[in-house]
């Protein structure tokens, strides 16, 4: 079957460790598949929901691209663009918020957590931040969309809103239902300072994550200072899911060593933390630099990132402007 695949990444700086291992290092290996056709998107509208500095933002939208290609995406496979230039989805946004519920909406943890105490002083964009994810996928016709575990509520939103809109068009089968592709482990990658809260960019200290632009020295020293606890390493999953710090880094490596959490653990239980710390520092080093350097390359040639993007772009266009086309002849514009 062929795999209609669809993305997005915030360009709101600091992409890190988490980003990496819970989605980009996943887009990479379905690009890979010469079978599937890849979306991927720089969701810039999104970013706003918070405030931006115009100057960063136009920055950390290129930065945003070269990562992805750094990472090993390929902009002749898939198609990477910015959301902003496709004006269809702002515009089926509008639509889909025409369909979801205010219930369904009140429901998104993630609102709860960025809106924090005072809700009043949110944007409204925050709060229907949901609806425009749902467009940019709908307009695609996704039938998996890979992201980090922190999404899989929104992407059942998104499900809700096209079988709603299906039904109360009678239009069965005319938006895709998509499949969330979420990492069975390693799907949710903890802060290096406190294994019970996500790696984020907006944590206030640069040493809880491991940022896509570090250098070598700063992995080495991150990984130093992450937060341990003082037994040896465990000897079985079960002990180890009862210590979120160990968990944690004993899930990076793994993940970006490709083993499973049982063979990380065979080959490090009884060793100490200082051991194992090292093993990881080198792991990391030898996989995140390369990335690191090709990333600060790609971005001395900025119009190179811009051609990428203007390319996306008219692709993307392309396909959203057929099914925003369709969507008119059904709602009866
Ligand atoms: P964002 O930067 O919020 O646009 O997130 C981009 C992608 O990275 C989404 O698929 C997120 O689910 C994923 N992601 C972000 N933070 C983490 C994390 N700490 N662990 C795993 N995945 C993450
Ligand atoms: N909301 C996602 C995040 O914060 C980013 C995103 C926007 C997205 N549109 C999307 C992810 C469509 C997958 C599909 O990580």
């Amino acid at each position: 079957m062929v795999k209609k695949i669809f993305s997005g990444v915030q360009p709101t700086g600091n992409l890190h460790l988490g980003n990496y291992l819970g989605a980009i290092k996943n887009f990479v290996e379905l690009n890979n598949d010469n079978q599937n056709k890849c979306v991927f998107c720089v969701v810039d509208l999104h970013a706003i929901t918070v405030k931006q500095d115009p100057k960063e933002l136009r920055n950390n939208i290129r930065e945003t691209v070269a990562t992805f290609i750094a990472s090993g995406i390929d902009p002749s496979k898939s198609i990477i663009f910015n959301q902003s230039k496709v004006t269809a989805h702002s515009e089926i946004a509008w639509i889909l918020s025409c369909v979801a519920r205010m219930g369904w909406l009140n429901r998104m943890t993630q609102f709860k957590e960025k809106a924090g105490k005072d809700k009043e002083k949110a944007s409204v964009g925050l709060y229907s931040y949901p609806i425009l994810m749902a467009a940019d996928i709908l307009l695609y016709d996704a039938t998996h969309v890979p992201v980090g575990d922190d999404q899989k509520q929104h992407l059942e939103l998104c499900r809700d809103i096209a079988q709603k809109f299906n039904n109360d068009f009678e239009v069965e089968d005319f938006f895709v239902i998509p499949e969330p592709l979420i990492q069975k482990e390693f799907s949710r990658i903890m802060s290096l300072k406190d294994g019970l809260k996500k790696m984020s960019k907006s944590d206030e200290s640069d040493l809880s994550r491991i940022n896509l632009t570090d250098t070598k020295d700063q992995i080495i020293n991150k990984i130093k200072k992450a937060k341990t606890d003082s037994l040896p390493l465990p000897s079985n999953v079960e002990e180890l899911n009862k210590r979120p710090e160990a968990l944690n880094l004993i899930g990076i490596y793994s993940s970006l060593n490709n083993s499973s959490l049982e063979e990380t653990i065979k080959n490090f239980s009884g060793k100490n933390f200082s051991d194992f710390k090292n093993s990881l520092s080198q792991l990391m080093v030898d996989k995140i630099d390369p990335i690191s350097l090709e990333i600060r390359k790609l971005l001395d040639d900025s119009d190179y990132l811009d051609q990428i993007l203007s390319e996306g772009v008219k692709k993307a266009q392309e396909i959203a402007s057929q099914k925003v086309k369709k969507i008119h002849e059904i709602i009866g514009f």
